[in-house]
């Protein structure tokens, strides 16, 4: 078959597999092509066995795969033959040098950049895609136009907005799609050929069309408002504990405000993920880089605060543990940093898990997704810490429940029978505040939920 127009994506991640199967799902004269270094992950994308867990993802691979959607290792030959290049390698907080844990890493950017100028011979459109910090485009488009064949490089930043766990819906039904390009010729030309891929299932009006600068920095800012929002409640959480208020009465009556709305004030251990964190931080090396010290304060603010929360629920543990938990059997339910995929990126639960660890607890492990990077994560930690998927036995002996992840699994728990195999008192602490806890009360355990009065038998 004859397809109309050739779409490659460097970077079968979190952000490249989904959104690329969507974009072949409803763009059947478009092939579209997967490309990444990892030999592994393309294996997995070409099997049943997807890289990464993502509700109805399967799916949609399924009915693309082979037909328009194909993952491949071959970089060069996928970038000659394409028209439009999607970038979606990753852009981690550098470890390194200077703006060591704040700035972004773009060694993998910068030499994708490279491979495009080596392996092009006619005019691409490169589209970003990864999460990248402001003006980041000025560089690619430098090094792209250095090229000695005088080839033309269209470069537009497209930001993904969509969430892990709901990623196969947020790209099928966006609230917005954001394409910013050059307010030039050509630069507007190469906008509408990307609006034109997403006017196959997104409304005209969903389409919105900026200058360069605003669609990369509007990612940083969406992503910076949403955690916000998170350290806001959590840092009134710690207020509720010490006032009798309840956290998720105050999320309720705050959220019904509708110039506040319900979503993204719910408390938690701490908001987890790849981007949150890394984008923040990303923001204030930036406002830093150009002497704005108190506007980067303001925002680093919103991770410290991350920070604290995830440090106040270790110390609530040990607390009400009798000041000890040395040998005593924890069992963290949940280690994804939210329900529903098994990305431990940034996880509230690998702090947690440490820092229990220096405390010498014993520690079990129980997610229905996330056992596999959860091991990884912990690798070389030391301390006795075991993996179990299955709930009803990593409890058995156990002290103390700490719930890490708001997995529906847990809400749905036979905690008569949870209670019965363990050590008494029993513990529960629920970091997402997911359990019925007047319930659990009931059964015989201590209940330690988030900003709210703890339910004890002492
Ligand atoms: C990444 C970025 O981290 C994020 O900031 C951005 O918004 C989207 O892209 P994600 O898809 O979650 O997010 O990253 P990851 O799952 O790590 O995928 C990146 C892929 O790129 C990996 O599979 C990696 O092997 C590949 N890669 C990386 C290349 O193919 N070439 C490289 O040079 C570097
Ligand atoms: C986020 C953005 O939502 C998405 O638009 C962007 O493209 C990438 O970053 P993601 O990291 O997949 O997506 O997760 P998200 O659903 O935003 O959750 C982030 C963290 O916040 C999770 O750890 C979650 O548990 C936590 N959270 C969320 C809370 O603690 N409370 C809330 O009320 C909502």
């Amino acid at each position: 078959m004859k397809f109309s127009k050739n779409i490659l994506c460097i970077g079968a991640g979190y952000v490249g597999g989904p959104t690329m199967a969507i974009i072949a799902l409803k763009c059947p004269e478009y092939k579209v092509t997967v490309v990444d270094v990892n030999e592994e992950r393309i294996a997995r994308w070409n099997s049943d066995d997807l890289p990464i867990y993502e509700p109805g993802l399967l799916q949609a691979v399924r009915e693309a795969r082979g037909r328009n959607l194909f993952f491949s290792t071959a970089i060069a030959e996928g970038i000659r033959a394409a028209d439009i290049i999607f970038v979606s390698v990753n852009t981690p907080t550098k470890t390194f040098g200077l703006g060591a844990g704040m700035a972004s890493d773009l060694q993998y950017w910068e030499k994708t950049a490279h491979q495009i100028v080596s392996h092009s011979d006619r005019p691409k459109i490169i589209v970003e895609k990864s999460t990248l910090p402001v003006r980041t485009a000025e560089a690619m488009e430098r090094i792209l136009k250095e090229n000695k064949k005088n080839i033309r490089f269209d470069v537009v930043s497209n930001p993904e907005f969509l969430a892990e766990g709901s990623a196969v819906n947020d790209l099928l039904s966006p609230d917005r799609v954001l394409i910013g390009s050059q307010q030039t010729e050509s630069g507007a030309q190469a906008a509408q050929v990307i609006a034109d891929i997403y006017a196959h299932w997104v409304p005209a009006d969903k389409i919105i069309t900026t200058n360069l600068w605003s669609a990369e920095l509007s990612k940083l800012v969406a992503n910076a408002f949403l955690a916000q929002r998170i350290s806001s409640i959590n840092a009134i959480s710690a207020l509720c504990e010490k006032t009798d208020a309840d956290v998720s009465e105050i999320s309720f009556a705050v959220g019904s405000d509708t110039r506040i709305g319900s979503r993204f004030i719910s408390a938690s251990i701490g908001f987890g993920g790849s981007c949150f964190k890394k984008d923040i931080l990303n923001l204030v090396y930036i406002c830093r880089s150009y002497g704005l010290n108190e506007v980067a304060d303001y925002w680093e603010k919103v991770v410290q605060m991350n920070e604290y929360q995830q440090e106040r629920f270790v110390k609530k543990i040990i607390k009400e543990m009798f000041n000890t938990i040395v040998a005593k059997k924890i069992v963290l339910l949940g280690f994804a940093f939210k329900a529903n995929t098994g990305d431990t990126r940034e996880s509230p639960g690998i702090p947690v898990a440490k820092k229990l660890l220096a405390e010498r607890a014993s520690l079990v492990i129980c997610d229905p997704q996330a056992l596999e990077n959860a091991r990884r994560e912990l690798a070389g930690v030391d301390g006795d810490v075991r993996y179990e998927a299955d709930p009803y036995r990593a409890v058995i002996d156990a002290h103390a429940i700490a719930v890490i992840t708001e997995w529906d699994v847990f809400k749905e728990l036979d905690f008569e029978k949870v209670f019965s195999v363990m050590q008494k008192p029993a513990f529960v602490f629920d970091g997402r505040n997911i359990l019925d806890h007047q319930r659990l009360f009931q059964i015989g355990f201590n209940v330690f939920p988030l900003g709210k009065p703890s339910l004890t038998h002492f």
